[in-house]
């Protein structure tokens, strides 16, 4: 399967810093072409930045995905602060990340509310991306399977097809920290990701189970050649554009 290259901007940049960042992630892809036979890139910039990157990318001859970081569970209507799908689609994005452990945290998302955003954005035609992850207290204490286990069965609607879904397995406690998981343990709990999914969709096989976590260009190899390890969703590193497209040549 094709490597995803996903960078998670977060909450991050200016419209300068994000131009020049996105133009920098275009001028390195195009100089090496090769790149793109081994794997797809995708950027998720925050919402308001959507449609000039759309602009860059555009430009580029649609060489990267576009995603936001979130979306509303609703078509349109009095949502105070919210953003739809459609809305989304419409400025030019094809996916979405949904249920990342910051929004599960300080935005009290829940299984259930991850779930109909899904759905609404399945609806709209968009690709998501699920985080699933546990926390270091849920490891320690060898719930981290069952932690996972039940959000993919509480967070995946029924709209979620191998083609429409994506998900990014993302150890809280990885997550901005410094701290990677071990190819090992990683592959440990993608293969149990691949074997839950396959009591919940068809052809779970062709779905990308993409890891996030401190994922860097010095762990990205070693990471990325396990089996069912998809590509990376990275935050911090897909900030420098040398470090993105590094990580990017680890799939090579
Ligand atoms: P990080 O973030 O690469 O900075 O750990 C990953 C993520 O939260 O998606």
């Amino acid at each position: 399967m094709k490597k995803l290259i996903a960078g998670n901007w977060k909450m991050n940049g200016s419209i300068q810093k994000n131009a020049l960042l996105i133009q920098g992630i275009i001028k390195g892809i195009e100089a090496e072409p090769n790149l793109l036979s081994a794997c797809d890139f995708a950027v998720f910039p925050p919402f308001v930045f959507i449609p000039s990157i759309n602009k860059e990318i555009k430009n580029a001859a649609g060489k990267i995905i576009l995603g936001a970081q979130d979306c509303s569970a609703f078509d349109a209507g009095a949502y105070t602060g919210e953003v739809s799908p459609l809305m989304l689609k419409e400025t030019g994005c094809t996916h979405v990340i949904l249920g990342h452990s910051e929004r599960r945290q300080y935005h009290g998302e829940t299984d259930e509310l991850i779930s109909r955003k899904a759905q609404a954005a399945n609806k709209a035609g968009l690709i998501t991306v699920i985080c699933v992850g546990e926390t270091l207290e849920e490891r320690e204490a060898g719930e981290a399977q069952k932690i996972v286990g039940r959000q993919l069965s509480s967070s995946i609607p029924e709209t979620a097809t191998a083609e429409n879904t994506i998900i990014a397995y993302e150890p809280v406690w990885a997550i901005g920290t410094g701290k990677t998981a071990t190819p090992d343990d990683a592959q440990a709990m993608h293969g149990f990701i691949r074997k839950k999914l396959n009591e919940q969709l068809e052809d779970s096989q062709k779905l990308r189970i993409l890891y996030g976590g401190s994922m860097k260009p010095e762990n990205a190899k070693d990471l990325l050649a396990a089996p069912d390890i998809d590509g990376g969703l990275i935050g911090g590193a897909s900030l420098q554009v040398a470090d993105f497209l590094s990580i990017g040549r680890a799939a090579l």
